[in-house]
């Protein structure tokens, strides 16, 4: 269905998100990058072995293209203004949704100029799926910046079958409630067939939302959305806990390569007794600071020293014109200078602070040549970089600190559990993590490697794609 650099034909498989898995760049040799986060990683693998239409924004504002084809995907760009940027992205997206559904970590903003600008550009990615989307197709839509389009997807077009799914926390009714949009929310992802979560408890979260809010029945996941025809239809909302593509980290991990250059990570910082490893993207989620203070204390108690043991912290930039976005970067970056200055030795540094993004070969050789992953998250819907770093040692050495507050916690029970925000819990994570004996370091590994590799992505869209199926055979 693809002629040359245009799509022509409707298709059966349409993905629906913020973001394609590229963004526009103004650098001509490169002007495609791969775009940031877990959600691109996932759906990827998805949309190689299905073969459908991606339909996305280019990640530049005011950028207009038609439909294209770009390393074997077919892509369909939608526009935003820098206007919509502004309020439907940076605003209502990342600035309203984004912290209220991370439990307040950051005060969420409500503005009625955001809200509409997102009604606004919900309706344009519908429209761009609706044009795009064969008769009967089945239309996968993702995350939180698109929760109107189940609903007005389902009005334009009601002979499709729709799935979205959720890719961070959706909270407690309690908090939810702060949304003076709410009931529009809940009703637009209930024009899903199919609404999946990270978590038992966000589908649990999401169904009292919608007793409460709009009085629905729920019952084991299957909620009664009344049709405007006077009937009843079912909506399922469960969890599937989203994964990676495990054999390609596995892969990746095995070429010479790849650990050669671990090897001359190594090396190139002094081959300390144990390297620590942090990788985020820039966000307030994360736990960046929590992990900075306890690793601080611990070199000023004298637990740790700076000549056996350094910090890796890659911080990827992240929604750079979101106010809290900036006061964090400020904020980390003090931390990091503070502690530097005050643990450092000529020679020795104690962080190395990485504010940059990198391609997955190098990801990978860092995890092979870190001693400890550091996944310290206030919250997080499941946090991939766990299972990468999992995935990634095929030579069962490492040791995985992970926070409680993360999906991947439900899973990776083999991992050293922490509290983020108990400090001292953590710095007693970080020690046991670095004197684990070798034995115990390699049964937690194995462990967790067979979890990772058993619940790939690939079994993540199965099970997703296959209740969407039982979906569609219910409908008229
Ligand atoms: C998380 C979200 C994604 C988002 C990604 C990167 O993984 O769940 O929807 O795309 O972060 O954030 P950005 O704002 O750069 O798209």
């Amino acid at each position: 269905s693809i002629e040359r650099n245009t799509v022509t034909v409707a298709s059966d498989f349409v993905v629906v998100s913020n973001r394609l898995p590229v963004d526009r760049t103004d650098d001509e040799n490169e002007p495609w990058r791969r775009s940031p986060g877990g959600l691109v990683t996932a759906v990827d693998p998805v949309m190689r072995s299905n073969n459908g239409a991606w339909v996305g924004w280019p990640g530049q504002a005011d950028v207009e293209l038609d439909p294209f084809e770009f390393d074997g995907l077919q892509l369909v760009p939608v526009m935003l203004t820098a206007d919509d940027v502004q309020l439907y992205y940076e605003g209502f997206s990342n600035d309203t949704i984004w912290p209220l559904y991370h439990d307040v970590i950051a005060t969420p903003t409500y503005h009625r100029t955001w809200w509409d600008a997102y009604v606004k550009v919900n309706t344009r990615f519908a429209e761009a799926a609706s044009r795009h989307a064969a008769e009967g197709a089945t239309v996968w839509v993702h995350d939180y910046q698109l929760q109107l389009v189940p609903k007005l997807l389902r009005e334009l077009r009601p002979d499709l079958t729709i799935g979205y799914f959720h890719h961070i926390p959706f909270p407690a009714y309690g908090l939810y409630a702060q949304l003076p949009w709410r009931r529009q929310v809940l009703e637009g992802l209930l024009g899903a067939d199919v609404i999946g979560f990270q978590r038992v408890a966000d589908a649990g979260n999401f169904a009292r939302a919608v007793r409460r809010q709009l009085g629905f029945d729920t019952k084991a996941g299957a909620i009664s959305v009344p049709t405007p025809d006077g009937g009843v239809r079912t909506a399922v909302a469960r969890a599937y806990p989203i994964s990676i593509d495990a054999a390609e980290y596995e892969d990746l991990a095995k070429r010479p390569d790849v650990r050669a250059r671990a090897e001359e990570i190594r090396t190139s910082l002094g081959n300390p007794k144990a390297i620590l490893l942090g990788v985020d993207r820039l966000d307030y989620t994360k736990g960046i600071r929590h992990r900075l203070k306890a690793y601080g204390e611990l070199l000023a108690d004298g637990r740790l020293s700076v000549h056996d043991v350094i910090l890796v912290q890659v911080a990827s930039p992240s929604r750079e014109r979101v106010q809290t976005y900036m006061e964090l970067r400020d904020e980390i970056e003090l931390t990091v200078g503070r502690i530097n200055g005050d643990a450092d030795e000529l020679g020795y540094s104690a962080i190395q602070y990485l504010h940059n993004s990198y391609p997955r070969e190098e990801m990978v050789a860092l995890f092979l040549a870190a001693d400890v992953m550091l996944v310290t998250a206030l919250r997080d819907g499941m946090n991939l970089v766990a299972k990468e770093y999992v995935a990634s040692r095929v030579d069962g050495g490492g040791a995985l600190v992970l926070s409680e507050f993360t999906g991947a916690a439900d899973e990776l029970t083999q991992a050293i559990k922490v509290n983020p925000h108990d400090i001292t819990g953590v710095k007693d994570a970080i020690m046991q993590a670095i004197d684990m004996p070798q034995k115990e370091k390699d049964r937690r590994m194995r462990a967790l490697r067979r979890r990772v590799r058993e619940n790939d992505v690939a079994k993540w869209s199965e099970r997703f794609l296959s209740d969407l199926n039982a979906a569609r055979k219910e409908h008229p």
